[in-house]
């Protein structure tokens, strides 16, 4: 970091830190997930150690969990061959999906305003700065991606929040999974912002006559046979 960067960051710092409204620039956690529910994740992957397959997480985001799920798998050697594919728009829901949650479930207007700020080249960035290789990034709406181009997936991470892509994804993942692989749908809880995510899990697990299995609050799970 060059002098003048660092002291631009610390001039930044000290001013939000006087006029509050500072939370984001202090978090030293930038994890949607709970370290359970991220040391869970990290179970389900090496489960599938020995399940032929991608990795692919639909909805990345600005790739915290990205991030610490491939150091993870830089650890592991059984892992560390595997390709991992990171699906999202990089600039929020689409429009119509996030429509749907404000007119039909009760969402407010401002869900359109989540996940914004954000470039597939800021994400990329952020693998290389962590020396992440194997992560492939793929800007898209992920409901008109061909999935079956990643079959077979060992382990697929769904975080898309709202219920029109996650009821669209549920169906084409699953089948391009390999057997014996693991399906994971975050925020599967109820009465929550993005609750979308649990309809479209119980509404898949019911008509598929698979049994719902919800752990550590949130994560919706779905085993391969
Ligand atoms: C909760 S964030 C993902 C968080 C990320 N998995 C993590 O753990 O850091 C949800 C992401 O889904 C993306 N998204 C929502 N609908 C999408 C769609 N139809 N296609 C692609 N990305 C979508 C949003 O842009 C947002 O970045």
């Amino acid at each position: 970091m060059s002098r003048l960067t660092r002291a631009v960051r610390v001039i930044i710092k000290d001013i939000s830190l006087r006029i509050g409204r500072n939370r984001q620039l202090f978090s030293l956690y930038p994890y949607m997930f709970s370290p359970a529910q991220l040391i869970f994740l990290t179970d389900c992957i090496k489960s599938v150690s020995d399940v032929p397959g991608n990795f692919v997480e639909v909805g990345c985001a600005y790739g915290a969990t990205t991030v610490f799920l491939n150091k993870f798998m830089n650890d592991n050697k059984d892992l560390a061959g595997r390709n991992y594919y990171a699906i999202d728009t990089f600039r929020s829901f689409v429009a119509e999906h996030a429509d749907y949650e404000i007119q039909n479930r009760g969402k407010p207007p401002s869900i359109k305003k989540r996940f914004k700020e954000n470039k597939k080249a800021w994400f990329d960035r952020s693998m290389a700065v962590h020396g992440v290789k194997r992560v492939k990034s793929i800007e898209c709406d992920a409901t008109q991606f061909d999935l079956s181009s990643l079959a077979p997936i060992a382990f697929c991470l769904i975080d898309l929040d709202l219920y029109i892509p996650v009821k669209d994804l549920l169906p084409k993942v699953f089948s391009a999974m390999s057997p014996g692989g693991i399906i994971i749908v975050d925020d599967c809880q109820p009465d929550q912002m993005w609750d979308g995510a649990l309809q479209a899990y119980q509404e898949f697990t019911r008509q598929r006559g698979i049994p719902a299995e919800i752990v550590l609050e949130k994560l919706g799970v779905v085993r391969l046979p």
